[in-house]
């Protein structure tokens, strides 16, 4: 492993006073405790064909999907008031891919996992298994604004500094726009198997979009359930609203050790659409609107 880092290209943050460093791994960065775990899961993990995984970029609004997720495939076993996320970080209702390598002692049935690694370093099994991929992807200026501002907060860096390693690609699995297009290829190949999700459009209309994902993982809403409003419970109790005020949730009570970068805004900060109108400058918001274009026009998805 020690080997395999020494020839890979490699960035230290140039706001961070030399404590965060980006390696470049299969075309994309992250630091290296990440980055080993995505190698060993390479190696190792063995998707199921009845897995179904959730994937996205770091701030698209995976702590919300995983939360949307666990409450559509659990709504049989728990109600509001029984829910685990009530109690529990919705990081932590499912496993991460990376985290779970030996799945020789688990026999649950439970379908959902969440990663952050882009689909062309996925591991083999994933592809093999032809397992279900859910990809949430957002508005590329908010994400910058959000991914930026946490790490940030840390060291009271200037944005702009932040802001143009961003652009370059330096970011967590970034670039970002490339993260999307691996996904985004491979809906194409593959359309049963990846959902693509927005963030945006989730919030604009989660009924319809909250019954499509629950359709695609195998957990449809039945009529009778619909009539009861079981739809609109969930979207309720996955709401930022909701979520953000649970004790759980609250900065204070993260569990610090697994992440490299902790405030109290990481998972849940403003939830806000349009954010990056408070950090941008013209020429900002010209560099990113040219970037995405040149990056993804061919895509006809809308940043
Ligand atoms: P902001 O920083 O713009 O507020 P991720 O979960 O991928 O790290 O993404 C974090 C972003 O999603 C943050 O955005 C956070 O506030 C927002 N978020 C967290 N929970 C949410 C929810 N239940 N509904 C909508 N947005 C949510």
């Amino acid at each position: 492993m020690e080997e395999t880092f020494k020839t890979l290209p490699k960035h230290t943050l140039n706001w961070s006073k030399g404590k965060l460093t980006f390696y470049k791994y299969e075309g994309f960065w992250s630091i290296k405790k990440y980055l080993e775990e995505v190698i060993l899961a390479q190696q190792s993990f063995k998707a199921r064909p009845t897995d179904v995984l959730l994937c996205s970029c770091p701030k698209t609004g995976t702590t919300w999907l995983k939360a949307l997720a666990f409450a559509i495939v659990t709504r049989d076993k728990f109600n509001e008031s029984t829910t685990p996320l009530l109690t529990t970080l919705p990081h932590d209702c499912l496993p991460i891919l990376e985290k779970t390598l030996d799945r020789i002692e688990d026999n649950s049935c439970f379908p959902l996992m969440s990663t952050h690694i882009p689909y062309t370093s996925l591991p083999e099994s994933v592809l093999s298994s032809n397992c279900k991929i859910v990809y949430i992807y957002r508005n590329v200026k908010d994400v910058i604004v959000s991914q930026e501002i946490s790490k940030l907060a840390i060291e009271d860096a200037p944005f702009e500094e932040a802001f143009d390693e961003f652009c370059q690609g330096v970011s967590f699995y970034g670039p970002y726009w490339d993260h999307i297009l691996g996904y985004w290829k491979a809906s194409l190949e593959r359309p049963d198997t990846i959902l693509f999700l927005k963030y945006e459009d989730l919030k604009m209309d989660p009924v319809s979009n909250v019954k499509r994902l629950a359709e695609f993982i195998g957990y449809p809403f039945s009529i009778q359930e619909t009539n009861a409003g079981v739809v609109e419970k969930i979207i309720q109790l996955c709401s930022f609203e909701n979520l953000s005020k649970l004790e759980v949730n609250k900065s204070e009570n993260l569990p610090a050790k697994d992440f490299v970068v902790e405030n109290q805004f990481f998972f849940f900060r403003k939830a806000k659409d349009g954010d990056w109108e408070n950090y941008f400058t013209d020429d900002m918001k010209e560099k990113v609107d040219k970037l995405i274009d040149q990056e993804l026009s061919s895509t006809g998805l809308v940043l």
